[in-house]
Protein backbone atom coordinates (compact mmCIF):
# COMPACT_ATOMS: atom_id res chain seq x y z
CA UNK A 1 0.00 0.00 0.00
CA UNK A 2 1.23 3.38 -0.70
CA UNK A 3 0.58 6.30 2.35
CA UNK A 4 0.34 9.58 1.57
CA UNK A 5 -0.33 12.48 2.97
CA UNK A 6 -3.67 12.66 5.37
CA UNK A 7 -3.99 9.19 5.01
CA UNK A 8 -4.96 7.67 8.59
CA UNK A 9 -1.60 5.70 9.84
CA UNK A 10 -2.19 2.39 10.12
CA UNK A 11 -2.02 1.08 13.80
CA UNK A 12 -0.04 -2.81 14.31
CA UNK A 13 1.10 -4.97 16.86
CA UNK A 14 4.91 -5.30 16.42
CA UNK A 15 7.54 -7.21 18.19
CA UNK A 16 10.07 -4.71 19.34
CA UNK A 17 13.50 -4.50 20.74
CA UNK A 18 11.31 -3.74 23.98
CA UNK A 19 9.27 -5.94 23.95
CA UNK A 20 5.55 -5.78 22.19
CA UNK A 21 3.94 -3.06 21.40
CA UNK A 22 0.80 -1.59 19.71
CA UNK A 23 1.63 1.31 18.11
CA UNK A 24 -1.57 3.69 18.71
CA UNK A 25 -0.95 2.68 22.43
CA UNK A 26 2.86 3.56 22.32
CA UNK A 27 1.85 6.91 20.64
CA UNK A 28 -0.79 7.60 23.14
CA UNK A 29 -1.81 10.90 22.19
CA UNK A 30 1.83 11.97 21.52
CA UNK A 31 3.27 13.25 18.17
CA UNK A 32 5.26 9.96 16.03
CA UNK A 33 8.44 9.22 13.90
CA UNK A 34 8.21 5.91 12.70
CA UNK A 35 11.13 5.11 10.50
CA UNK A 36 13.17 2.44 8.35
CA UNK A 37 15.90 1.37 7.91
CA UNK A 38 17.97 -1.02 5.20
CA UNK A 39 18.87 -3.41 7.63
CA UNK A 40 21.00 -4.43 10.69
CA UNK A 41 24.19 -3.86 11.33
CA UNK A 42 24.97 -1.31 8.47
CA UNK A 43 27.11 1.81 9.22
CA UNK A 44 24.86 4.95 7.60
CA UNK A 45 21.86 3.35 10.11
CA UNK A 46 24.19 2.96 13.03
CA UNK A 47 24.64 6.53 13.14
CA UNK A 48 21.01 7.06 12.09
CA UNK A 49 19.51 5.31 15.25
CA UNK A 50 22.91 6.92 17.23
CA UNK A 51 21.99 10.43 16.50
CA UNK A 52 17.93 9.54 16.99
CA UNK A 53 19.36 8.29 20.80
CA UNK A 54 21.38 11.45 21.45
CA UNK A 55 18.15 13.66 20.10
CA UNK A 56 16.20 12.18 23.04
CA UNK A 57 15.74 15.51 24.22
CA UNK A 58 14.84 17.43 21.67
CA UNK A 59 12.02 15.30 20.72
CA UNK A 60 10.73 14.99 23.97
CA UNK A 61 10.67 18.78 24.14
CA UNK A 62 8.05 18.37 20.85
CA UNK A 63 6.06 15.97 22.43
CA UNK A 64 7.58 13.21 20.05
CA UNK A 65 7.85 9.46 20.59
CA UNK A 66 10.47 7.64 17.98
CA UNK A 67 10.21 4.09 16.82
CA UNK A 68 12.69 2.59 14.07
CA UNK A 69 12.33 -0.55 11.82
CA UNK A 70 13.77 -2.87 9.85
CA UNK A 71 13.34 -6.49 8.66
CA UNK A 72 15.86 -8.44 10.66
CA UNK A 73 14.82 -10.40 13.72
CA UNK A 74 14.58 -8.98 17.46
CA UNK A 75 17.98 -10.72 18.66
CA UNK A 76 19.55 -9.02 16.28
CA UNK A 77 18.53 -5.78 16.52
CA UNK A 78 19.63 -6.17 20.64
CA UNK A 79 23.33 -7.20 19.79
CA UNK A 80 23.61 -3.97 17.12
CA UNK A 81 21.45 -1.68 19.78
CA UNK A 82 25.42 -2.29 21.70
CA UNK A 83 27.31 -1.78 18.66
CA UNK A 84 25.66 1.47 18.34
CA UNK A 85 25.69 2.53 22.30
CA UNK A 86 29.42 1.51 21.81
CA UNK A 87 30.22 3.53 18.72
CA UNK A 88 27.54 6.62 19.05
CA UNK A 89 28.36 7.52 22.77
CA UNK A 90 24.77 6.73 23.35
CA UNK A 91 21.87 4.60 24.82
CA UNK A 92 19.24 3.74 22.48
CA UNK A 93 15.59 3.18 24.24
CA UNK A 94 13.52 3.70 21.63
CA UNK A 95 12.04 0.66 19.82
CA UNK A 96 13.31 -0.81 17.07
CA UNK A 97 10.48 -3.04 15.52
CA UNK A 98 11.89 -6.15 14.33
CA UNK A 99 9.59 -6.40 11.14
CA UNK A 100 10.71 -10.16 10.08
CA UNK A 101 7.21 -11.02 8.02
CA UNK A 102 7.22 -7.62 6.58
CA UNK A 103 4.00 -6.96 7.88
CA UNK A 104 4.24 -2.98 9.00
CA UNK A 105 6.75 -2.54 6.27
CA UNK A 106 3.76 -3.10 3.76
CA UNK A 107 1.68 -1.35 5.22
CA UNK A 108 3.35 1.55 4.99
CA UNK A 109 5.53 1.02 1.53
CA UNK A 110 8.45 0.95 3.04
CA UNK A 111 9.80 -2.41 0.67
CA UNK A 112 10.18 -0.77 -2.95
CA UNK A 113 10.98 -3.30 -4.82
CA UNK A 114 12.76 -1.82 -7.78
CA UNK A 115 15.44 -0.24 -5.04
CA UNK A 116 15.76 -3.60 -2.94
CA UNK A 117 13.28 -6.73 -2.87
CA UNK A 118 13.77 -8.13 0.39
CA UNK A 119 15.36 -4.38 2.59
CA UNK A 120 13.45 -1.75 3.60
CA UNK A 121 14.18 1.74 2.07
CA UNK A 122 15.14 4.76 4.05
CA UNK A 123 11.84 6.25 5.01
CA UNK A 124 10.72 8.56 7.84
CA UNK A 125 6.56 8.75 8.53
CA UNK A 126 5.89 12.07 10.65
CA UNK A 127 2.24 11.03 12.24
CA UNK A 128 0.18 13.69 14.35
CA UNK A 129 -1.53 13.33 17.78
CA UNK A 130 -4.63 12.88 15.16
CA UNK A 131 -3.07 9.76 13.77
CA UNK A 132 -2.70 11.40 10.61
CA UNK A 133 0.07 10.97 8.28
CA UNK A 134 2.27 14.15 8.13
CA UNK A 135 5.15 14.12 6.46
CA UNK A 136 6.87 11.44 4.21
CA UNK A 137 10.54 11.74 3.32
CA UNK A 138 12.32 8.63 2.14
CA UNK A 139 16.13 9.01 1.10
CA UNK A 140 17.87 6.05 -0.59
CA UNK A 141 20.22 3.69 1.03
CA UNK A 142 23.52 5.43 0.57
CA UNK A 143 22.30 8.90 2.15
CA UNK A 144 22.08 9.07 5.96
CA UNK A 145 19.05 11.59 7.10
CA UNK A 146 19.11 15.14 8.36
CA UNK A 147 17.91 15.09 11.61
CA UNK A 148 18.05 18.85 11.93
CA UNK A 149 15.60 19.07 8.86
CA UNK A 150 13.26 15.98 10.92
CA UNK A 151 13.13 18.61 13.70
CA UNK A 152 12.62 21.65 12.07
CA UNK A 153 9.46 20.14 9.96
CA UNK A 154 8.50 18.92 13.59
CA UNK A 155 8.81 22.48 14.66
CA UNK A 156 6.78 23.93 11.27
CA UNK A 157 3.96 20.72 11.74
CA UNK A 158 3.49 21.81 15.83
CA UNK A 159 3.55 25.40 14.74
CA UNK A 160 1.32 25.52 11.81
CA UNK A 161 -1.44 23.28 13.77
CA UNK A 162 -2.47 25.59 15.81
CA UNK A 163 -1.68 29.04 13.78
CA UNK A 164 -2.97 30.02 10.45
CA UNK A 165 1.00 30.30 9.34
CA UNK A 166 3.17 28.57 6.84
CA UNK A 167 6.66 28.29 6.89
CA UNK A 168 9.01 30.20 4.55
CA UNK A 169 11.73 28.22 2.56
CA UNK A 170 14.83 27.42 5.23
CA UNK A 171 12.64 28.52 8.09
CA UNK A 172 14.07 27.72 11.51
CA UNK A 173 11.96 28.49 14.83
CA UNK A 174 11.77 31.86 15.55
CA UNK A 175 12.37 33.08 12.43
CA UNK A 176 9.26 35.07 10.73
CA UNK A 177 6.51 32.99 9.23
CA UNK A 178 3.75 33.42 6.56
CA UNK A 179 0.40 34.39 7.23
CA UNK A 180 -1.57 31.86 5.00
CA UNK A 181 -4.18 32.90 2.31
CA UNK A 182 -7.14 31.81 3.37
CA UNK A 183 -6.59 34.65 6.55
CA UNK A 184 -7.71 38.42 5.13
CA UNK A 185 -5.25 41.02 5.80
CA UNK A 186 -7.92 42.99 8.40
CA UNK A 187 -8.18 39.72 10.33
CA UNK A 188 -4.21 38.89 10.29
CA UNK A 189 -4.01 42.49 12.02
CA UNK A 190 -5.84 41.09 15.33
CA UNK A 191 -4.60 37.96 15.01
CA UNK A 192 -1.09 38.63 14.74
CA UNK A 193 -0.39 41.45 17.35
CA UNK A 194 3.23 41.22 16.54
CA UNK A 195 2.40 42.87 13.07
CA UNK A 196 2.35 42.68 9.92
CA UNK A 197 5.15 42.69 7.02
CA UNK A 198 2.93 43.10 4.21
CA UNK A 199 5.49 42.42 0.84
CA UNK A 200 2.57 41.92 -1.53
CA UNK A 201 -1.15 40.83 -0.92
CA UNK A 202 -0.41 37.42 -1.02
CA UNK A 203 3.00 37.30 0.77
CA UNK A 204 2.51 38.83 4.52
CA UNK A 205 4.90 37.82 6.87
CA UNK A 206 4.56 38.27 10.93
CA UNK A 207 6.81 37.08 13.83
CA UNK A 208 6.53 33.70 14.98
CA UNK A 209 3.57 33.84 16.98
CA UNK A 210 4.10 31.11 19.51
CA UNK A 211 7.34 32.93 21.04
CA UNK A 212 7.90 35.74 23.14
C1 LIG B 1 23.72 1.68 5.57
O1 LIG B 1 22.71 1.82 6.21
O2 LIG B 1 24.81 1.91 6.02
C2 LIG B 1 23.64 1.20 4.15
C3 LIG B 1 22.64 0.32 3.80
C4 LIG B 1 22.60 -0.14 2.49
C5 LIG B 1 23.53 0.32 1.56
C6 LIG B 1 24.51 1.23 1.94
C7 LIG B 1 24.56 1.67 3.25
Amino acid sequence: MSLRLGDIAPNFKAITSIGEIDFYEYLGNSWGILFSHPADYTPVCTTELGKTALLKSEFEKRGTKVLALSVDPVDKHLGWINDINETQNCSVDFPIIADNDRHVSELYGFIHPNASATATVRSLVIIGPDKLVKLIITYPASTGRNFNEVLRVLDSLQLTAHYSVATPANWNHGEDVIVVPAVSTEDAQKKFPKGLNIVKPYLRYTPQPNID
